[in-house]
């Protein structure tokens, strides 16, 4: 098990020996404003290209308390919702975009020109790209202070799985317009890093591209943008960024070529990516079994990428009609018993989401490249959230879990990524 994911295990012990008192008046800041001398233009979410972004990434509620606070929440979701995650992109040959390096700033659900590309050159080489592509290729990173502030060194586990979540978003916005995403995770981190100017405090984690290859051959474009700020205060984590550095370089790498098929009525759809929420609690209302195939498709459809890593997915069904209850692996009953009350607290106890709810799923992984599958459990999660919107069930992400709980209840010696729930 990768000593990172070992050492950053939640015990029952653990959370009641280091509780974590949170004062949200110290939140860094959850947005990256780039100066106004740069260009910015609003996004149109009726442009298709437009709509990749806006439908994947921008804020669809805005709540006010009397208290003074707002909270502000986005298509995505994130755990805890401290988003730390930024997205950029590359334009090129579409229209609604002059061809061009952006930032997606989701204060102001605007575009920020930062490079305008030049003749010959482009970030395609820095994604494993010999030639030019027509479309838009995505850069996903992260800001890690904003989620280290409160998951402490944790928090790398929480800017992988947001990041999957991100690329899901991608998936569902390409959707819309009929295309499909492939995700990229052998970039040249270092490089771009640098040149984007982020200093340590943010990193990117991959890539995704919605385009198709044109026959010029492009160099890899060469700029220094200026450092911009992303989080207003900041604290290191070595933690972060020795399990980021440590985990950059893609060892052996098997690509997934083969297309996912989904059959969302697209209005529907479109309309559902705007009305997704976590739900905070079920009410232990049962699930149909069309639901539960139906979710279940979904989420074990191929991801395009070029590094698929190969994860276990577990699920306790607690209440789905004409369905036995208990421990499902691929497909196969396992254990059969009620064991909502142990998936409950298998989630650190969060018993109105992992026993109340239909379903609780837990997705593992023994694979190597610890970036890719963690990022690939956060797609499926998104998937998950996706197709229960559509389908109105409730979902909601968990993070926090007892690791080696989880692992003793599957009989599994995988490292334990991520569990969900969902239901009504
Ligand atoms: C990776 C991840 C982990 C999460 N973990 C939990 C959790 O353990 N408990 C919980 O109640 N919500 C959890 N959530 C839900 C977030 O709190 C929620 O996404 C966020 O507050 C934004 O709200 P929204 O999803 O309604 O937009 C998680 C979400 C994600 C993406």
């Amino acid at each position: 098990m990768y000593w990172y994911h070992a050492e950053t295990k939640h015990s029952y012990y653990s959370v009641r020996s280091n509780p974590n008192a949170m004062d949200w008046a110290l939140q860094p800041s959850t947005y990256k404003t780039y100066p106004n001398s740069f260009e910015k233009f609003e996004l149109d979410s009726q442009n298709l290209w437009h709509g990749i972004i806006y439908y994947a990434a921008s804020i669809s509620i805005k709540k006010y308390y009397p208290t003074g606070t707002e909270r502000f929440l986005r298509v995505n979701p994130s755990a805890g919702a401290l988003y730390p995650n930024e997205l950029y992109f590359q334009a090129r040959g579409i229209e609604g975009f002059e061809d061009g390096i952006y930032h997606y700033e989701v204060q102001s659900n605007r575009a920020v020109l930062l490079y305008r590309l030049k003749e010959g050159e482009g970030v395609e080489p820095y994604m494993g790209y010999e030639t030019a592509m027509q479309g838009m290729l995505f850069l996903v990173s992260a800001v890690y202070y904003r989620s280290s502030w409160k998951y402490k060194n944790r928090a790398f586990r929480y800017c992988l799985l947001d990041a999957g979540h991100l690329l899901g978003s991608l998936e569902s916005g390409a959707l819309l317009m009929d295309e499909n995403i492939n995700i990229v995770y052998d970039i040249k981190r270092r490089e771009l890093n640098k040149m984007f100017g982020f200093g340590s405090r943010e990193y990117f984690l991959s890539g995704a591209m919605v385009a198709t290859p044109l026959e010029e051959k492009v160099k890899p474009i060469k700029f220094e943008l200026i450092y911009v700020d992303g989080s207003g205060t900041f604290e290191q984590n070595e933690h972060m960024e020795i399990a980021y550095r440590q985990t950059s370089h893609l060892l052996e790498k098997i690509a997934e070529s083969k297309i996912p098929k989904f059959d969302y009525e697209k209005v529907r759809f479109q309309e559902s990516i705007l009305k997704r929420r976590s739900q905070r609690g079920f009410e232990g209302k049962p699930m149909t079994k069309a639901e539960y195939l139906k979710v279940m498709e979904v989420i074990n459809e191929p991801i395009l990428s070029d590094c698929d890593e190969e994860l276990e997915l577990f699920v306790v069904l607690n209440r789905v009609h004409h369905m036995p209850m208990g421990l499902y692996h691929k497909g196969k009953l396992v254990k059969n018993e009620d064991l909502s009350q142990r998936a409950g607290y298998l989630c650190l106890e969060q018993y109105s989401l992992g026993t109340q709810g239909a379903m609780t799923f837990f997705l593992l992984s023994n694979a190597k490249n610890y970036q890719a599958l963690y990022q690939k459990a956060g797609i499926i999660g998104q998937r998950l959230y996706a197709i229960s919107t559509y389908l109105e069930i409730g979902c909601s992400g968990i993070g926090a879990y007892y690791d080696d709980e989880v692992n003793a209840f599957l009989e599994q010696e995988g490292m334990v990524l991520y569990a969900l729930a969902i239901g009504r």
